[in-house]
């Protein structure tokens, strides 16, 4: 079955086509971030008007790189939400009536379970159950996954998203947008240790995060009388270190918890090379293993979408209303259920 998937909840309009069969054929992507560089983060209006744009040409680009004709498709699977609700109506508006012109079912995917999925189209990939750690810029999320559709929250950030503690502390050292990976950059530049910042909530015997104060301790520092913006690559390693720290310390007291030895991480923050490291070393040490998506896949891409739609796909889920353009910009995650056919 051959799935095409198609992303525009935030930032980036992503269109890829995922045959049950023969795996990725098209991946093809359009970051927006040269348009909203210049105000500092995203603007939704432009976001929403520049997915309109760039859907179509990307859908017929994904098509020829495939090698398919449209009536080749078998679904049309696109995100739904959670995300930015003017940038979800395009895609889907587009994947809707799209799949309504082929005949073929629409798909309304959760974001998340597309990142969250993601690894599962590596060369090598994970086997369910596993313990999944999802770090994007808009959530923190430590689950157990049994299968499609079968998480278990087991903790969450109570304030800030990782990826946002990153972009906030980004915008106090004065870096521009994306910061995460300016702010990563710039970490690697610098030596740790000269900052005593928190690590929040790593005593809290659960598996909640809590980021918003550590945001203020680099605040406080650049703040200071005596703070010298020379200073700024240790701060940031040092900052960096601190989040990692507290990820890796929860999800290593996630393994222990489920009794699971595979660690699944998706979402933009999960490029982090510094988490990468700390979190490889930590699970071989106790003989686990730690699965990432292909580096393409880490943000936010149309691939996961549909592949993740593909996989429900293939387990019969079908749509069990009648075609609407509905989207949900906020979502939790444990609503999902895994795929469900229809009772015909
Ligand atoms: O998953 P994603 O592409 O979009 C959301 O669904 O949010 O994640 C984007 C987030 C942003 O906050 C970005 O700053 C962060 O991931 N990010 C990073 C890195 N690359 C992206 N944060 C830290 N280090 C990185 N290398
Ligand atoms: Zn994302």
């Amino acid at each position: 079955m051959k799935v095409l998937g198609i992303e525009s909840s935030c930032d980036e309009t992503g269109v890829a086509v995922y045959d049950t069969d023969a795996g990725l054929l098209a991946h093809c992507l359009h970051s927006q971030i040269d348009l909203h560089a210049a105000y500092g983060g995203v603007v939704p209006e432009l976001a929403s008007r520049d997915h309109i744009r760039r859907l179509p040409l990307l859908i017929r680009q994904a098509l020829a790189e495939a090698g398919l004709a449209v009536g080749e498709l078998d679904a049309v699977a696109y995100t739904a939400g959670p995300g930015l609700a003017g940038a979800l109506l395009v895609g889907a508006s587009v994947a809707e009536a799209f799949a309504l012109s082929l005949g073929v079912p629409a798909l309304p995917l959760h974001h998340l379970e597309g990142h969250l999925l993601s690894p599962l189209l590596s060369a090598d990939p994970p086997a369910f159950p596993f313990v999944a750690l999802l770090v994007s810029g808009g959530h923190t999320q430590l689950m157990r996954v049994r299968g499609v559709g079968d998480y278990a929250l087991l903790g969450e950030s109570v304030d800030d998203a990782a990826g946002e503690a990153f972009d906030k502390t980004a915008k106090l050292l004065g870096l521009g947008y994306p910061g995460g990976p300016q702010l990563a950059a710039l970490a690697e530049t610098g030596a740790t240790g000269r900052f005593r910042l928190p690590r929040p909530m790593l005593r809290s015997g659960d598996l909640d995060f809590s980021f918003s104060g550590l945001k203020t301790a680099v605040l406080n520092v650049v703040s200071a009388d005596d703070w010298n913006p020379a200073d700024a690559a240790d701060l940031a390693a040092d900052f960096q270190q601190a989040v990692v720290d507290v990820l890796c310390a929860k999800s290593l007291a996630a393994l222990k918890k489920t009794g699971l030895n595979t660690l699944v991480v998706a979402g933009g923050v999960g490029a982090n090379r510094c988490l990468r490291a700390n979190l490889d070393a930590a699970l071989a040490a106790r003989g686990g293993r730690v699965h990432y998506p292909e580096p393409a896949l880490c943000t936010d891409n149309g691939a996961m979408i549909a592949f993740a739609g593909a996989l429900r796909l293939a387990a019969g889920e079908r749509r069990l209303s009648p075609p609407a353009v509905r989207i949900r910009p906020r979502w939790p995650l444990m609503e999902l259920r895994p795929p469900l056919a229809a009772a015909d």
